[in-house]
């Protein structure tokens, strides 16, 4: 029986992937930009068990639902064959998101998971195989695998050899914040692979989303060179609302806002007339997070605070990369 931990951090995309080349291997059409955050992720612990009939997830100390065990399962027998082991997995994992938030993701948890099985298995520590093993898992989840501002390179090869994560700014390299404003999901949303599938196949808006993304990544990469955060704020809400128009563009139309979603992004823009440089992205669910400097924080802060609907709002900073924790089969490592 061999034994590793590893921790992820989530990341929120500033320039958003929306749409795969290749959905057997989960190729992104298009690249995409991100922050990776200091505090919401995922700790997972993996056991190699050659006792085990089967592979087992325990999510946040409760077995997991059928859905998740088996997409887990999926992942872990593409695992095996790359890394030519046989044993099944137990996999027990927490995510330090707050309860019921709608923010789960499954980029820290295939980043977390990929680190953890690779090292247990005494796989060798080639960052390029653990991003293409985290990405067939989630197509964003190489990014959590680095720290700071990562961009994901879609690449071109058929086998998404060159689909890999850079790192662009470290940690600590540039004191941007985003804060993480929680609402209410109202009612089960899309998931992202079948919002992305849906928008692909059916939105007419999908080959414009394609074209503005590729020149708002470039603009993004020179702002993040340049540090010059008014133009990343911008291109950031850019992406963002052209993939949710993409999104309601599909057949049948996807929406991820309510009422407190619209609530925040108006807030926000009024007082960016006023000053306060707050810039906001949403995701495949209805909550905001904005990205500022940390002179703005408290007033943005306490500003979203007075919308009603709202219920938290979290402050992340650029955080670190995926780690191992600790491991039976092998010394610490860490992934960026
Ligand atoms: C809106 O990575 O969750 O958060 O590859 O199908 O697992 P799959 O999708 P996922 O999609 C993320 C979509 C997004 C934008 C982003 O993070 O880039």
């Amino acid at each position: 029986m061999t034994t590793a931990t590893a921790e992820a951090k989530s990341n929120i995309a500033l320039i958003k992937y929306w749409g795969k080349r290749d959905t057997r291997l989960n190729l992104p059409s298009t690249g995409s930009l991100s922050m990776t955050l200091s505090s919401l992720g995922t700790r997972t612990t993996v056991t190699l068990d050659g006792a085990l009939e089967s592979d087992e997830l325990v999510l946040n100390g409760t077995p997991a639902t059928e859905d998740a065990l088996s997409r887990m399962s999926r992942f872990l027998d593409r695992v095996r064959r790359v890394g030519g082991f046989r044993e099944r997995v137990r996999v027990e994992t927490d995510n330090n998101f707050p309860t019921r938030s709608g923010l789960a993701s499954s980029a820290s948890g295939f980043a977390a998971l990929s680190l953890a099985v690779t090292h247990a298995a005494g796989m060798d520590d080639d960052p390029d195989r653990l991003a293409g093993l985290a990405r067939l898992g989630s197509g964003s989840a190489p990014r959590s695998l680095l720290g700071g501002l990562v961009e994901l390179q879609p690449g071109v090869a058929p086998d998404g050899s060159d689909c890999l994560p850079r790192q662009l700014v470290a940690p600590g390299d540039w004191d941007v914040r985003l804060l993480v404003a929680m609402n209410t999901p109202d009612e089960k949303e899309v998931g992202s692979s079948d919002g992305m599938e849906r928008t692909r196949r059916s939105s007419p808006l999908y080959e414009g989303w394609l074209r503005g993304n590729r020149v708002d990544l470039e603009v993004a990469l020179k702002a993040v060179r340049d540090r010059d955060f008014h133009t990343l704020g911008r291109v950031t809400e850019a992406s963002c609302f052209r993939m949710h128009a993409a999104a309601m563009g599909a057949d049948p139309p996807i929406f991820y806002w309510n009422p407190v979603t619209l609530a925040t992004v108006r807030l926000v823009r009024d007082l960016r007339e006023s000053g306060v440089a707050g810039y906001v992205t949403i995701d495949a669910g209805p909550h905001v997070k904005v990205l500022c400097r940390p002179g703005d924080v408290r007033t943005l802060v306490e500003a979203i605070r007075g919308i009603k609907g709202i219920r938290q709002v979290i402050e992340e900073r650029p955080g670190p990369g995926a780690e191992l924790i600790n491991a039976s089969a092998s010394g610490p490592a860490s992934a960026g």
